[in-house]
């Protein structure tokens, strides 16, 4: 306990629940990079995904088991012998490791999705756990749409997961329905009623269907919960879930009214935040609380007097707090090694000396073309670096354009795909539409684009450009970001990300459809619950 303050356990699951938004997809280096940044954040537990679901989800969370020091890593499982034996296998080697199981127990749940009746959910809870307990005493077990359900039914479900050795108990508000005052009371009732509530840590999991996740989870706080659900930038299903860095800085800002400290350090929000950002390729928007562009920016003039004055005028938290300097400009042209260094350690980055090298002469080449070398510079110059750092299908080498008023556009791009390098040109009406042409030359595919955006990073004619590329196929949504002095490789930058996410993408649907086929056969022959 530190100064009376009261321990919240953080429950990162950006890389399972999060992964689950629409258009979201990561590799498993993607979720290593991320578990490895979620490692050195301190948070508490992460969800690392749901290995029965796939080869890939499998795979990661087998590697994050094997690297993941500080957190415990958790898989998820419903109540089938096949995902908890699957959940079981993928966290052996994990130093410290939890299962998650859950079923459904909203009386709309379980008729229509289950097709079960309560006796024989109430059992299969019992046997789920049981099951579980094979391979972990860390065992997590959530009443999905718990929100939803009827109470009595609902205290007798947790009574029998905890008899049956469930460890922390997990109330999902699944469709971010409920409202702050009543979650609270669900929590508070929970524990009045539920005879053996104390022998397990009180979780909470809410959506953000009315944008009151964050509030709902906070509620649930001061009536008992402990461990909070969420994930960074409050990406997952639907409108998303608790934002973990929401719920960190109000916890750390308003220990006056919740008595309460999580261990998560509060200095890596804004690189995690980023790099969530470029791999999912969802961009932040900027009145995003915390992390958002603008969250730290005062814009009118009597604010900004007030600022010089004191900063406590118009800030609550401080930028350093969460990983952002006070100095906007930070670097140039003839800054030396040792300053860029402990800029990234100021920015929340600890990298070892060979990734840092190979960061500044990024860094020498961008300050070649640009003056002023700001954090948000630094940040994409980071993202960058790591998605080359990757395996993927497809990757962008160079591209050519010529273009003009009231002249035909040509662009001639080379990529690497599959070990390969290959170089097509094309026309267009406009450089945007030849370059995208002549990536879909290079690699044909039925997607159209749904959305384009560019977005100045930092400020100047000569400042970096982010784009936003959104790409729609059979059912399928993706989405790619790329940044570059050069707002047309930029834009190839992307597009092709959002390429590789698609590819990644039909062969995880590929090995879901496989996984879920073989659990139909198992069902058959009565393995399942
Ligand atoms: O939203 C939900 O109910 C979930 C459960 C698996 C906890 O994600
Ligand atoms: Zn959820």
């Amino acid at each position: 306990m530190k100064e009376n303050l009261e321990r919240v356990l953080i429950f990162d699951t950006t890389l399972r629940d999060g992964e689950q938004s629409a258009g979201a997809s990561m590799s498993v280096e993607d979720k290593l990079l991320i578990s490895e940044n979620l490692n050195d954040m301190k948070v508490d537990i992460i969800e690392a995904g749901f290995p029965f679901a796939s080869k890939g989800d499998f795979e990661a969370v087998k590697k994050i088991s094997e690297i993941s020091k500080y957190s415990v890593v958790c898989a998820l499982a419903r109540a089938q012998f096949s995902d908890i034996d699957s959940a079981g296998e993928a966290i052996k080697k994990a130093k410290r490791k939890r299962i998650h199981t859950f079923i459904s127990t909203s009386d709309l749940h379980m008729k229509y999705k289950l097709r079960m009746n309560r006796e024989e959910v109430l059992q299969a809870i019992k046997k789920s756990i049981l099951r579980a307990k094979r391979y972990t005493n860390d065992i997590e077990w959530s009443p999905e749409d718990a929100s939803r359900t009827e109470l009595d039914f609902l205290y007798k479900t947790i009574e029998i997961a905890i008899s049956s050795g469930a460890r922390t108990i997990n109330i999902p508000d699944t469709v971010g329905y409920a409202i702050p005052s009543e979650f609270s009371k669900l929590i508070k009732k929970i524990r009045k009623n539920v005879a053996n509530i104390d022998k397990a840590t009180i979780s909470v999991h809410c959506h953000n269907d009315l944008g009151l996740a964050v509030s709902n989870s906070l509620g649930a706080i001061t009536e008992g919960a402990r461990q909070i659900e969420c994930t960074i930038n409050g990406i997952g299903e639907r409108a998303g879930n608790a934002a973990l860095e929401e719920i960190v800085m109000c916890l750390k800002t308003r220990k006056d009214k919740l008595p309460f400290y999580t261990n998560v350090n509060t200095k890596k929000i804004t690189s995690v935040s980023h790099l969530v950002s470029s791999i999912t390729g969802f961009s932040v928007q900027p009145n995003k609380a915390i992390v958002g562009k603008n969250a730290f920016a005062h814009e009118s003039g009597i604010h900004q007097d007030g600022m010089l004055k004191n900063s406590n005028t118009y800030e609550i938290i401080t930028p350093e707090s969460v990983g952002l300097s006070s100095s906007e400009l930070v670097l140039g042209k003839h800054s030396g090694r040792h300053a860029f260094k402990v800029k990234l350690q100021d920015l929340g980055y600890s990298f070892n000396e060979s990734k840092i090298n190979k960061l500044f002469k990024s860094f020498k080449d961008l300050a070649d073309k640009k003056k002023q070398i700001f954090e948000e510079d630094i940040y994409a110059l980071v993202d960058d670096e790591q998605n080359l750092l990757k395996k993927r299908a497809i990757d962008f080498l160079g591209l050519t354009l010529s273009c003009g008023y009231k002249s035909k556009s040509k662009a001639k791009i080379s990529i690497n795909y599959l070990g390969k390098k290959i170089t097509k040109e094309c026309d267009g009406n406009g450089p945007i539409d030849s370059i995208f042409k002549a990536i879909k030359k290079l690699v044909p595919n039925n997607a159209s684009l749904v959305l384009y955006q560019v977005n100045a990073i930092t400020k100047g004619t000569d400042a970096q450009a982010e784009v936003s590329v959104r790409l729609e196929e059979d059912g399928i949504t993706v989405h790619g970001i790329g940044s570059d002095v050069d707002t047309m490789a930029a834009s190839a930058k992307a597009y092709i990300g959002a390429l590789n996410k698609l590819i990644l993408k039909k062969k995880r649907q590929e090995e879901s459809k496989e996984s879920f086929f073989g659990q139909t056969k198992q069902k058959v022959d009565k393995h399942v619950i």
